[in-house]
């Protein structure tokens, strides 16, 4: 399976500093210039709630949310009791969710930082959540990502991640076989549950892996050792 561009803006061979300085505008733009994002309808809210429930209470954990944005998955985690930070490198969503959150007990505190320039103590949270992050990173820097990631959560931390499956569509795409596309100037990456066991299960014991009908996949894991 190879990839193929949606849209011809970008070729394939991009540098990726060049490709995520152009998904960094990208989503500035989209956050400046409307109150709703695309992905506001992504991932199951109801997943992470119920998954939450299963985990048990928060009261005392940490939580961190990667990539916040507006902090609906923030809100979430704080609500099950976590003391919850959402970080994101834009700065205008979380001034966003700051304001949405004001008023709430036990609200979610937001960092503006990037991931990958690892803005925390290592092990510092019991639960990561990521959701649109990792599936708009190349393959080929899959090892920064597990790296960063793996040094934000404590020894057994559980990790909740919402990506798109090869069978996501964006509108209007087609149905051809695909396994990345770059799509109005950012990249997206599109996995199957055996990929994503092969990344994760070295380092991770998969707790629930499961796909939606809109082709965006819920696994829930803890971090060994
Ligand atoms: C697809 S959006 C999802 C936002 C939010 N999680 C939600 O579901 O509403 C991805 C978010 O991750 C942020 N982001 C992307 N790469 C990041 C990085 N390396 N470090 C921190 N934030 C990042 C973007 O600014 C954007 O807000």
């Amino acid at each position: 399976m190879r990839g193929r561009r949606f849209n011809k803006d970008q070729p394939s061979s991009l540098p990726s500093a060049v490709l995520y300085a152009g998904q960094k505008e990208f989503y500035r733009q989209t956050y400046e210039s409307s109150p709703s994002a695309p992905w506001d309808n992504a991932f199951d809210q109801d997943w992470l709630k119920q998954t939450l429930r299963k985990l048990g209470p928060g009261k005392g954990k940490r939580a961190l949310d990667i990539g916040a944005g507006r902090g609906r998955g923030s809100l979430i985690l704080s609500a099950n009791g976590y003391k919850t930070v959402g970080m994101d490198y834009l700065f205008t969503p979380l001034a966003d969710a700051h304001s949405l959150c004001r008023d709430r007990r036990n609200r979610p505190s937001f960092v503006n930082a990037d991931l990958f320039a690892d803005p925390f103590r290592a092990r510092s949270f019991d639960l990561a959540l990521d959701w649109g992050v990792f599936h708009h990173i190349r393959r080929k820097e899959t090892g920064d990502y597990l790296r960063a990631l793996k040094r934000s959560l404590k020894p057994g931390g559980v990790f909740l991640l919402g990506c798109f499956s090869t069978n996501f569509r964006h509108k209007g795409e087609g149905d051809r076989k695909r396994n990345w596309l770059i799509h109005k100037g950012h990249y997206d990456r599109f996995s199957t549950k055996k990929e994503l066991i092969r990344i994760f299960s070295p380092s991770f014991s998969i707790l629930s892996l499961a796909e939606t009908q809109s082709g965006f996949f819920h696994v829930s894991m803890k971090l060994r050792g």
